[in-house]
């Protein structure tokens, strides 16, 4: 099975980037040379990871990044967008780290060498512990040392990094981890998840500003995830319960960067959950970004509920991956029109899209081909966007292999290449041969 694309599709043009993806934590393993992180704790509480699993070693790459690279190259991709492990760069008194500067030096400068353009995400959750010890991301300072960060590592690395981008999906770094406590480091209150998602965004902005000075050749900018919401029903009440679940899960990282204001339905809120908004916050955070990453996965939908304002209902008959997320690849063109409708945007990078699927690995092949047909619905529905008028530049299928899924530990393969944990073998799975066949395809 082929991915295929119409012969006038943008995508196919040389200029459109084809990447792959991954972050620090989920394969690098190599923890002895990096400070602890929250991850790190987290995984080692009872009962948070689904198989007990952590990222002690996951795939090795801290490594085998060599190979990796090489595989990478293999399979002809443009661009590889990979984080970096603050606890790895900087020490635990601010000073940089000169070895873990160095891998990620080596790393890029060998991508680099092999003509793969590099997308580096300084933050990918693997928040320093001892940053968690003074209050993580609930407290201010933590935005300021994220700060400090960037701009020691983008001074470092300016002259290997094409694309600079501060956090990936801050939504899941302060709903899933301070607000109902699924993912590190495990808070569960409403007013921390506000409060950690402004410091989040605030720490985005101030760092906006040094990668600008540092690196104003590369292309800056943040990556965001978006599920958007449809409503249940036409009714009144169903409608009105999905338009907040939208600007409380979607519209709440999108709308500050672009417009420099939280959605209205801040002012619903009492003075308990109502994060604490400095004068200029605001404005820092909405520094101009020269390109926007959105992540898209699946859609939600949701009623009105008597107590809550809404509820999600999961999908029932509807076809999903083995993540249980219902595949609805029109909800990812319905999202970048009505992204380019909602601001002025620069252009989008689709930094994440892929699914888990149950794969088998026979004689060395996993014929993965609902994982074929989940690409080409989402390459054809960023296709349909593009010819709607959205300004959309790339595309980064996640992942460049199986990894450790965060609260769901190995138990999930995403990547477009298979990984035997038990040997560290990688096997290049049907998906990533007809990824990289569409890619070498191009003219
Ligand atoms: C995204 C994360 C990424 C990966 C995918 C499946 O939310 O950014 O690390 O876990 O989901």
């Amino acid at each position: 099975m082929k991915l295929s694309l119409p012969k006038n599709s943008r995508l196919l043009d040389k200029e459109f980037t084809f990447g792959v993806a991954t972050a620090s934590f989920q394969i690098e393993g190599g923890i002895a040379s990096r400070q602890a992180c929250i991850w790190d704790t987290f995984c080692a509480k009872p009962e948070t990871i689904a198989d007990n699993s952590d990222g002690s070693i996951a795939c090795d790459h801290f490594n085998l990044w060599e190979n990796d690279i090489n595989l990478i190259a293999d399979m002809g991709v443009d661009a590889y967008r990979l984080s970096i492990a603050w606890g790895r760069v900087i020490n635990e008194d601010g000073s940089a780290n000169a070895d873990g500067i160095d891998f990620y030096r080596n790393l890029l400068s060998g991508l680099k060498a092999r003509n793969i353009k590099t997308f580096v995400t300084l933050y990918h959750w693997d928040l320093p512990q001892h940053l968690e010890d003074n209050g993580g991301w609930l407290n201010r300072q933590t935005a300021y040392a994220f700060e400090q960060y960037a701009d020691i590592i983008s001074a470092e690395l300016a002259d290997v990094v094409d694309s600079w981008a501060t956090l990936n999906e801050p939504f899941c770094s302060s709903y899933l981890g301070y607000e109902i406590g699924i993912h590190a480091p495990g808070k569960a209150e409403q007013a921390f998840g506000r409060q950690s998602a402004h410091h989040l965004l605030l720490a985005h902005g101030l760092a906006m500003k040094v990668l600008q000075k540092n690196c104003p050749q590369s292309m800056n900018g943040i990556v965001l995830n978006f599920t958007p919401g449809y409503s249940a029903s036409d009714s009144e009440a169903d409608r009105q319960a999905t338009a907040y679940a939208n600007d409380y899960f979607n519209w709440w990282y999108s709308r500050p960067i672009f417009e420099g204001k939280y959605p209205d339905i801040i002012d619903s809120f009492t003075d308990e959950i109502k994060p604490k908004i400095l004068a200029g916050d605001m404005e820092i955070i909405a520094t101009p970004i020269d390109f926007l990453g959105v992540n898209f996965y699946t859609r939600a939908v949701y009623k009105a509920h008597p107590n809550d304002v809404f509820e999600e209902i999961p999908p029932t008959d509807a076809p999903v991956t083995d993540m249980g997320w219902e595949i609805y690849p029109a909800a990812f063109t319905g999202l970048l029109k009505e992204l380019n409708q909602r601001y002025s945007l620069p252009p989008i990078y689709i930094t994440e899209n892929g699914c888990a699927m149950k794969d088998n690995l026979t004689a060395g092949t996993v014929n993965d081909l609902g994982r074929i047909q989940y690409y080409q619905d989402h390459l054809n529905a960023v296709d349909e966007a593009i010819t709607a008028g959205v300004n959309v530049q790339g595309y980064f299928g996640w992942s460049l292999m199986d990894n450790f899924e965060w609260a769901l530990g190995y138990t999930k393969r995403f990547g477009l290449v298979y990984v035997d944990y038990d040997t560290q073998q990688r096997f290049l799975k049907e998906s990533g041969k007809a990824y990289s066949t569409l890619i070498k395809s191009r003219t």
